[in-house]
Formats: C-alpha cells, structure tokens, sequence
C-alpha cells in the first residue's frame, strides 16, 4: 500500500505563500500530476512530500501514518529533479547504484537489482558508459532508473521531461506511463504542460496561485472545467470565450442575442471548445481570417460579430480561404457559461445559437 493523504498542509516563506492551506488524497498506485503555471507552488508540494521542506501547517500522511518529522531519507520516496544531474564521473551503472550505498543490501542483489531497472527503463547496454556518452533522452531514463532502485513506495517526478526535445518528450511520456503501470508504484508528476498531464495522469491537479483550483480526471477538466482558469489552461487550441450577459433566457453577446438556459442575470463568459465549433449551412455568420495548419487539422480564425472565434477541425488541406463568407455552429450541450463575477462554471448552464432570430 502507498497511499499519500495532505490535510490543511500549506507552506510560506515570511510574505510568500507557496501554498494555501490544501486537503489531497492520492490513492495507491495511482498516477497523479500536478498541473499550473510557473510560480503556483508544485514543486513546493512535491518537495514536502518528498521530505526536503518541511509544511508550515497540515499533516502529510503515508499509508496513515505522519511523515511531518520522517527526514527524506527515510520517506520510501524515488524523486527525478528537472535538471536530474547525474554524476559525471560516474558510470551509469555507478550512477543508478547510488542511492544504494547505505541501504545494507549485498553486493549480488544490488548488481540484480541495477540490473532489472536498467532492464527495465532500457539502459542495460550503457551501463560503462558515462552520462557524457549517452544522449538526454537516455540520461533520463538513467536518472528514473537511479529513482526506481531503491524500490520506492512512491515515485515524485518534477518536470521530468523539460531538458528533452519535442519527439523524445512524447515517447518519454509514454514510456513513463507504461511503467508506472507496469510497477503499480504511486506516483506524482509535476508539470506545466497541460498535454503531458492529461495524457499521463489518471487524475490531475490544477492549481494557481498556490491553490488547487480542480482535481479531477484528464475529462472532467477539459469537459467540467470549475473555472475559467482552468477551462482556458487545458485544451489546445486554447478554448473561445467570449463575454456576454445573461437576461431572461437570452445572452447578449455584442450586437447578437444567443438564447440561453438555466441562466442568472449578469455578466457571463461563454466558452466554445475549438473543436466543437462546425461548419454549416445556417447558424453564425463569419469570414475566415487566418488559418493555421496543424498537422492533420485545420484551425480555422473566423471574424463574427461575436469576435474572432477560433473553429478546430480534421483535415490536411484548409477547406476554406482568407476572406471566404461561412455560417458556423456548435451543440448546445457543448457550451460552457462561467459567471465573469467569480469564474466559477454556472452548472447546467448552455446557449444555443437561435438561427434566423436575429
Ligand atoms: N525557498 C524558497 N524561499 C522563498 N520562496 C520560495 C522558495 N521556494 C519557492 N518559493 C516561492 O514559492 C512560490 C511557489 O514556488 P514553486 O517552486 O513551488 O513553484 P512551481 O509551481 O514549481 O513553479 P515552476 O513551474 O516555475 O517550477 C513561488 O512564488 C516561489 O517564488
Ligand atoms: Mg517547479
């Protein structure tokens, strides 16, 4: 069992609060990234759980009991740092045997153990080598073998894969994952890419500002998002949103009326996923600015009189030029509406286009 339970932890340093006051359980097993922009306070979560800082208020518990006062040595935890700085004087198989050194396992079963992990992460053929002779993405994959061979309960990983290029980062993501999985062993990812956390957690953590702002699956973020903060950090394209209000049952956005349910007056702010907004033959009037090709999509900017609206859709070639007149449309069911007073989701809330009513 590995099971990691925050209550009421924060931490501050003087005028810098890192992290307010935060309650979080991550089950056994499971594989959980903490998500936000630059400053919000991830790695300051991973380094408490990790036992290098130590919380100004809460308890963390392991497996029920309080490591608050466990030192890190004796957390059970495997960590991969952003820059994972191996010994460069050290062989790789020096590099991963480290963390070894004072656990009073013999000889043969560190030599097995370095062994099944570098099996393991795939480094077995460079185990002589030094971190110089090796490229980044195996340097990494040496410093989550240096993590792993202790075994831990827990594996904390901060930006793993940010020293690595483009191509290298999406295998690593996968090889990552599929270990994780293999291994079963609890672990937390700290990222800022909303990508590698949606496709590699289980759950996500979305925080800003030193505060988790929704925890959830990779889809309830992207199809519930609380907030406009988070409906707007995960999702590329980012999503449209566009700001109205809320009357009656009709929104008014600029000069066009949208109608609307289970609404309260006031200022709204619509959201409209890229890909959920479609070509037609009714429906919103438009004229297509700019187009940017995506590989196997298209990303459509298209003028309205409710502003520019980007339009995400499937193809390799642009169905439409610069300056070409096009009517767009969405499902209802696919709108989101947050109130612009707080940012929170109004739930249940939609606006449909009402086509020929304007
Ligand atoms: N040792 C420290 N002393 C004082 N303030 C700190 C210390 N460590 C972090 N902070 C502050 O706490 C806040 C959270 O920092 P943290 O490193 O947790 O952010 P992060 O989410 O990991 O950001 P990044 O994505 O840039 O790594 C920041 O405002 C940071 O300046
Ligand atoms: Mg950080």
């Amino acid at each position: 069992m590995a099971r990691i339970e925050l209550s009421n932890v924060s931490k501050r340093w003087e005028e810098v609060v890192a992290l307010e006051p935060t309650d979080l359980v991550i089950e056994n097993g499971e594989f959980v990234a903490l998500l936000g922009p630059s400053g919000c306070g991830k790695s300051t979560t991973l380094l408490m759980l990790a036992g290098i800082y130590r919380p100004t208020t809460g308890t963390i518990k392991f497996d029920g009991h309080v490591v608050n006062d466990v030192e890190a040595k004796d957390r059970d935890v495997g960590i991969v740092f952003q820059s994972y700085a191996l010994y460069p004087h050290m062989t790789v198989r020096e590099n991963i045997q480290f963390p070894l050194r004072f656990k009073g396992i013999s000889k043969s079963e560190a030599e097995q153990r370095i062994k099944d992990v570098a099996r393991m992460v795939r480094v077995e053929d460079l185990l002589d080598r030094r971190p110089s002779q090796i490229s980044g993405g195996q340097q990494q994959r040496v410093a989550l073998a240096r993590a792993l061979v202790k075994r831990p309960q827990f594996l904390l990983l901060d930006e793993p894969l940010s020293n690595l290029d483009a191509t290298l980062r999406i295998v690593m993501r996968a090889e990552i994952r599929h270990l994780q999985r293999e291994i079963g062993v609890t672990t937390i990812l700290v990222t800022h890419d909303q990508i590698e956390a949606t496709t590699m957690a289980d759950r996500v953590v979305c925080m800003s500002k030193g505060r988790v702002e929704q925890v959830g699956t990779p889809q309830e973020l992207y199809l519930r998002p609380n907030n406009i903060f988070i409906a707007s950090f995960v999702g590329a394209p980012q999503i449209n949103l566009v700001h109205g209000h809320a009357h009656g049952d009709v929104v008014s956005v600029r000069d066009r009326i949208l109608r609307g349910a289970g609404l309260a007056a006031g200022a709204v702010t619509i959201g409209l996923r890229p890909e959920h907004l479609s070509f037609a033959e009714d429906g919103l009037p438009g004229r297509i600015g700019d187009v940017e090709m995506m590989g196997r999509e298209m990303l459509y900017f298209i003028e309205t009189d409710m502003g520019t609206l980007r339009l995400l859709e499937a193809g390799t070639a642009p169905r439409f030029a610069a300056g070409e007149a096009i009517h767009l449309t969405f499902d209802a069911a696919d709108s989101l509406v947050f109130s612009r007073e707080n940012g929170a989701l109004i739930p249940d809330a939609h606006v449909f286009l009402s086509i020929g009513a304007n």
